[in-house]
């Protein structure tokens, strides 16, 4: 009520008071409208542009985005999504950002020459910058970032006395060398160029640049080495170079003292590190990651007292300054330092002096020999890597450290799995030659969601101990684990990857129990000498994905308990004695999710009826379907069966076990990151059954699979020339059936062979 009164008194105030006061001064309608019309618009569908509402038939000071002062002069534009007003006295803030304009920059723009700053980002705007910009003599911002120009940098730019803000970044197709920066004071502070495709060596003259702050140059083709009056601009306090070619050896003159982020990684940069490095006594942040430098002789006192990160992996550096118990001190104290995929061949031993380090990263490296007992010492320290090294023994620590996220995969550590560590979330211990787990293990984890000690030597009983724990993620896959599996392993509370496979367990899994709400997602057991029957608990893993019992003894009939859990990914129960029809999937509410079913080598048999394709939408869609995620964590397809083969061969070509969902896992901070593999991998294998009648011609359906293996059953009639539609198909096995009918290879009819890499297909006729 309120607003509509508002409303009426301000439609009577303008109809007793025309003009003067609200109206718009003819020449700036004029402006606007021209600036609509040049304005190639295509309005995002999710919102409608003020621009829509401006029309000669209204005063310019009511439409959208624009702001007047009391006697009518524009003084503020504003059309972006979220942007801010502004309010000068003449047109100065032109924000246009995000609006889907096309088309070049509008010549109309040059009606506008005392802009202040004028935003054009996140807009398809096209073609080079135009040189007018050179006689907006006010303008201290320029934002053309995330658009689609092309041409050279616009060094007409440098003509305006008060540019303070230059932002090109995002602009793929801007491209050539950078012009000679002018010699004058200068009034910019920032200049980002970052995700462009300019090039060429950086001139010297950046030097000139007197007060210039922030440069962003990352992503760019920039070589040569990297002048050294970059480092000596006064008043520099980021400088990100970081993704391009620059090379050659570092060297500072004088260096700027204000610096306090300094990204130089991912370039070709080599020599030693200067330690004059440290003579920024800003820093805060070194990033001088994937270069080449082949050393750090740091000593002597130094000054960076805000340092707190920096970040030298992937480089070459055989050693850092070891000289004198003096000079380990010099060493500044940081929080994170990550020293990974260098050369190292010892621990450094200026680490011992860290007494701030939260995260440090030695992984990767020529280490080998013991884990000293000091690097767990500080309680600072909460994750360290040492992962991909070749450390073989562990010195006793006869305290428990405080360190929260520990990663010693894939070294030659032996003997016990360690029990120091209690307040670790996150303990890799994979691919490592652990030979046994205490007993009372499961005292140590009480703080432990993931915890991997996959790929080692582990021998004895899966100690019952750790169903106390809380762990969400456990893998002890691919040991010697023997005995039988603790039913309580399974109904431990939270967990919802469990890998007991390629071990040696037997017993019968038939009492496996699960806990009520179970959050199961990944639960493999495959390649043990388990027998009995499928839990009837599974049926309550309401978010089973991967269920892989491949390669055992369970005697059973065909799983149908599962038939309800709807996002099922992955269903393997290959070599076992499984038995009996698959009749219960003849509905069509089974599985959307499907990607990968292998019932080899089992004695099912009866026919496939059609229908139960049709619930198998994931096998279907034509694209390439989305990632699985567990957990929130994305599954990557790292498997292919196939070799690279461009011919028809009709070799045949071991499916196998390939398969297999190995882990990867990487540890960023102590955020866990469980990175699983598959994904848009599709396969059904029922080879080596009894499955009899005809292949249900449905199966064409299947628009996404790659794999089919339907060999050594019992088919008979013809292959489907609904067989055509699957266009994804890299491998088709029919083999040892009763199929007649033509030979599809020889008859390109029935099957389209574009795209097929790998192709194996034999049909024996009685
Ligand atoms: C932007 O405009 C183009 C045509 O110029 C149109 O196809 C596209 O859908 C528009 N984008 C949005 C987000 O509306
Ligand atoms: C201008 O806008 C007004 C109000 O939105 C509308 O009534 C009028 O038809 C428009 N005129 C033209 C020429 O589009
Ligand atoms: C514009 O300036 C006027 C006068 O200085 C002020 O009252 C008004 O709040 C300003 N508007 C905005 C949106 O900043
Ligand atoms: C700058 O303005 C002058 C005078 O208005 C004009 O002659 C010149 O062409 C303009 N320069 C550019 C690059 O548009
Ligand atoms: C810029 O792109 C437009 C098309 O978008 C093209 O016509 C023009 O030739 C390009 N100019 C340069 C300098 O690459
Ligand atoms: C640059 O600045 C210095 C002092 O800050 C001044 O002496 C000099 O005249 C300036 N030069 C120009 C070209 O503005
Ligand atoms: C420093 O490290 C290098 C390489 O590991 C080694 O050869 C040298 O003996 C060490 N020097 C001291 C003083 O420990
Ligand atoms: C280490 O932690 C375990 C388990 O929390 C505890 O039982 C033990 O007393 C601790 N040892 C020391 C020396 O603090
Ligand atoms: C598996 O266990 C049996 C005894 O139960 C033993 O003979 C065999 O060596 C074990 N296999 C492996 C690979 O540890
Ligand atoms: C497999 O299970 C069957 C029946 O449960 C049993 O007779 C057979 O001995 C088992 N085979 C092996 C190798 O354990
Ligand atoms: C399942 O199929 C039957 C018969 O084809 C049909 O009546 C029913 O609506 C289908 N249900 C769903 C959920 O699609
Ligand atoms: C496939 O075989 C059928 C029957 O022999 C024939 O009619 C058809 O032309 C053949 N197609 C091709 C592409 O050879």
């Amino acid at each position: 009520m309120n607003t509509l009164l508002h409303y009426l008194f301000l439609l009577c105030f303008i109809i007793l008071l025309p003009a003067v006061h609200s109206q718009c001064i003819k020449d700036q309608q004029q402006s606007l409208l021209h600036l609509k019309k040049s304005l190639q618009f295509d309005p995002p569908s999710w919102r409608t542009p003020l621009i829509i509402s401006w029309n000669s038939s209204t005063d310019c000071c009511s439409w959208g985005g624009v702001t007047c002062t009391s006697n009518g002069h524009v003084v503020g534009l504003d059309l972006s999504f979220e942007g801010s007003f502004a309010n000068f006295s003449t047109p100065r803030v032109l924000d246009l950002s995000s609006n889907n304009i096309s088309g070049p920059i509008p010549g109309s723009f040059a009606n506008f020459p005392n802009l202040r700053e004028l935003d054009l980002s996140g807009n398809p705007i096209s073609d080079p910058i135009p040189g007018f910009f050179a006689n907006f003599s006010k303008l201290t911002s320029l934002s053309l970032s995330n658009c689609q120009l092309n041409g050279t940098f616009p060094k007409e730019i440098f003509q305006v006395p008060t540019l303070q803000t230059i932002d090109l970044s995002d602009n793929s197709k801007l491209g050539g060398s950078l012009p000679d920066f002018p010699e004058n004071n200068g009034s910019l502070l920032s200049l980002i160029l970052r995700g462009t495709n300019f090039s060429g060596s950086l001139p010297d003259s950046i030097g000139n640049l007197k007060i210039l702050s922030w440069i962003d140059l990352s992503y760019c083709n920039f070589y040569g080495s990297i002048p050294s009056s970059f480092f000596s601009l006064p008043f520099l306090l980021e400088l990100n170079l970081a993704h391009n070619q620059f090379s050659g050896e570092l060297v500072f003159s004088n260096v700027s003292s204000d610096l306090s982020t300094l990204d130089l990684s991912f370039n070709h940069l080599d020599g030693q590190i200067p330690v004059s490095i440290f003579n920024f006594r800003g820093l805060e942040s070194l990033q001088l990651s994937s270069n080449n430098f082949s050393g750090f002789p740091f000593n002597g006192p130094q000054q960076v007292k805000y340092l707190t990160n920096i970040d030298l992996s992937y480089n070459s550096l055989l050693s850092l300054y070891n000289g004198t118990d003096s000079s380990y001190s010099s060493f500044p104290e940081v929080i994170s330092l990550n020293l990974a995929a260098n050369k190292l061949r010892t621990i450094p031993y200026f680490l011992r002096n860290q007494s701030t380090l939260s995260s440090l990263s030695l992984s990767e490296n020529h280490i080998q020999g013991k884990i000293p007992h000091w690097i767990w010492s500080s309680n600072q320290l909460d994750s360290l890597n040492l992962s991909c090294n070749s450390l073989a023994t562990l010195e006793p620590h006869l305290y428990n450290s405080t360190v929260k996220t520990v990663d010693l995969h894939s070294n030659q550590l032996q003997g016990q799995i360690p029990t120091f560590l209690p307040f670790a979330k996150y303990l890799d211990y994979s691919r490592n030659n652990f030979r046994s787990i205490p007993s009372n293990i499961g005292d140590f984890l009480t703080n432990t969601l993931f915890f991997s000690l996959s790929s080692n030597n582990l021998h004895g009983l899966i100690p019952t101990s750790i169903c106390n724990s809380q762990i969400q993620i456990l893998d002890m896959s691919n040991n010697s684990l023997s005995g039988m599996i603790p039913q309580c392993l399974t109904a431990i509370r939270d967990i919802s990857v469990l890998n007991l496979a390629r071990n040696n367990l037997t017993g019968t899994i038939s009492n496996v129990e699960v806990s009520e709400n179970s959050s199961l997602e990944i639960l493999e057991f495959a390649t043990n000498r388990l027998g009995g029957q499928v839990p009837k608990s599974l049926a309550k893993c309401t978010k089973l994905k991967v269920l892989n019992m491949g390669n055992n003894n369970i005697t059973d009939t065909f799983p149908c308990l599962l038939k309800s859990i709807s996002t099922l990914r992955v269903l393997v129960v290959r070599s076992n004695n499984f038995y009996g029809g698959i009749e219960c999937l003849n509905t069509n509410v089974t599985w959307p999710g499907l990607q990968i079913i292998d019932l080899a080598h089992n004695n099912f048999r009866g026919e496939i009826q059609g229908i139960l394709w049709r619930t198998w939408q994931k096998m279907m869609v034509t694209e390439d379907g989305s990632l699985l995620t567990i957990n929130g964590h994305y599954l990557r397809r790292i498997f292919n069966p196939f070799v690279p083969n461009d011919g028809y061969g009709l070799e045949e070509v071991s499916l196998g076990f390939g398969y297999d969902i190995s882990t990867t896992v990487t540890n960023k901070g102590s955020e866990m990151n469980l990175v699983k593999i598959l994904s848009i991998f599709t396969l059904i294998d029922f080879s080596c059954n009894n499955f009899s009648g005809p292949i249900p011609k449905e199966m064409g359906e299947f628009k996404s699979l790659r794999v089919l293996n339907l060999s050594k059953n019992a088919f008979t009639g013809e292959i489907p020339s609904s067989f055509g539609n699957m266009s994804t198909l890299e491998c088709l096995d029919l083999s040892l059936n009763k199929l007649s009918g033509r030979n599809p290879i020889t008859n390109s009819t029935i099957f389209s062979l574009n795209g097929i890499r790998t192709f194996v297909i034999f049909i024996t006729r009685d």
